[in-house]
């Protein structure tokens, strides 16, 4: 048994060339989805999940993540005196909402490099990781249950997807064994990026980890695997094989809506579903893309 989690980390140093030449200047997580960048809905999620301390790993670019989360007195001074308060609300909205703490990666030379970067800030204690071009809809649950199940299991957990096989070979793959509970299988193997014919299941592992502390010792010593690059995908290799020194791995299978913002396609789906279910843009939306698509089909 643990002690609940409050710390989050959220790694955002990594390039962003699957969208340059937007990422030149800014990093990916600044995208807006809608009217609101994609960091945004990710720090939203773990302050709804209780984890109000929040470490941004960051990289090149890094001022305006940081400036996102910080006070802007200009242009609240000026809203203020407009008198326009809904506007001075939506620029606070991200000025108070966690904690918020910074550390540079320094060359961006993987995700489990990055997450090591968090050890000093984490320290001897189970901590989430959050990416921030990865959006879970705040409709489905997904990170307050793979908390319940690391207090549980007193294991790491692993979000995982269901996914077609021919899009395997763009995430980590898990071999998975059930469990008693349908949500969750206890993680066996895990391969980045596997081609679809050596993939061990289409249970692909998202954006969201609860990780337990021994993840550093192995990180410091997991060598450049896929792309050269430090990947965190291997580390979790080694402790899904080493259930007495690390506690294991286990999986909570999400079924739930899932943007992946770093991605073209995924990032044009997620602003026109979420701009098309809110209120204030919908209703205007909707019919504008029926008759849209109805003559895309007369093409
Ligand atoms: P991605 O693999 O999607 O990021 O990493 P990338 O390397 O920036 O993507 P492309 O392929 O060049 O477009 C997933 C998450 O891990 C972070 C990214 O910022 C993203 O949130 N990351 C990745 C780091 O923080 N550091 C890294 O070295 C790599």
């Amino acid at each position: 048994m643990t002690d609940r989690i409050t710390k989050a980390v959220i790694p955002a140093a990594g390039l962003g060339t699957r969208f340059l030449p937007a990422t030149k200047a800014m990093p990916k997580e600044m995208l807006p989805v809608v009217d609101k960048p994609a960091i945004q809905y990710v720090v939203e999620e773990a302050v709804r999940a209780g984890l109000t301390d929040v470490l941004m790993i960051t990289g090149r670019n890094k001022n305006a993540l940081e400036n996102h989360f910080d006070r802007v007195a200009e242009l609240e001074a000026t809203l203020e005196a407009k008198g326009d308060t809904a506007k001075l609300e939506k620029v606070n909205e991200s000025t108070d909402m966690a904690d918020m703490h910074y550390v540079r990666q320094g060359d961006p030379r993987g995700l489990g490099h990055a997450v090591l970067r968090a050890q000093m800030h984490v320290g001897d204690e189970p901590f989430a990781v959050l990416l921030g071009d990865d959006i879970i809809d705040e409709r489905d649950v997904l990170l307050t249950r793979m908390l319940d199940e690391e207090r549980k299991r007193d294991a790491s957990i692993v979000a995982l997807l269901e996914v077609d096989p021919d899009s395997i070979h763009l995430y980590g793959a898990a071999a998975v064994e059930p469990t008693d509970d349908p949500d969750v299988v206890r993680v066996t193997g895990l391969v980045e990026k596997p081609a679809k014919e050596v993939a061990p299941s289409n249970y692909a592992v998202i954006g969201r980890y609860v990780l337990k502390p021994e993840v550093f010792e192995v990180l410091r010593h997991t060598e450049p695997g896929k792309g050269g690059e430090i990947q965190l995908t291997d580390a979790l290799m080694e402790m899904a094989g080493d259930i007495e020194g690390t506690g294991g791995v286990f999986g909570v299978v999400f079924r739930g809506r899932r943007y992946d913002t770093g991605d073209k396609l995924d990032y044009i789906k997620a602003v026109i579903q979420l701009a098309s279910e809110r209120d204030d843009l919908g209703p205007e939306l909707r019919p504008w893309l029926i008759a849209f698509a109805a003559g895309l089909s007369r093409d």
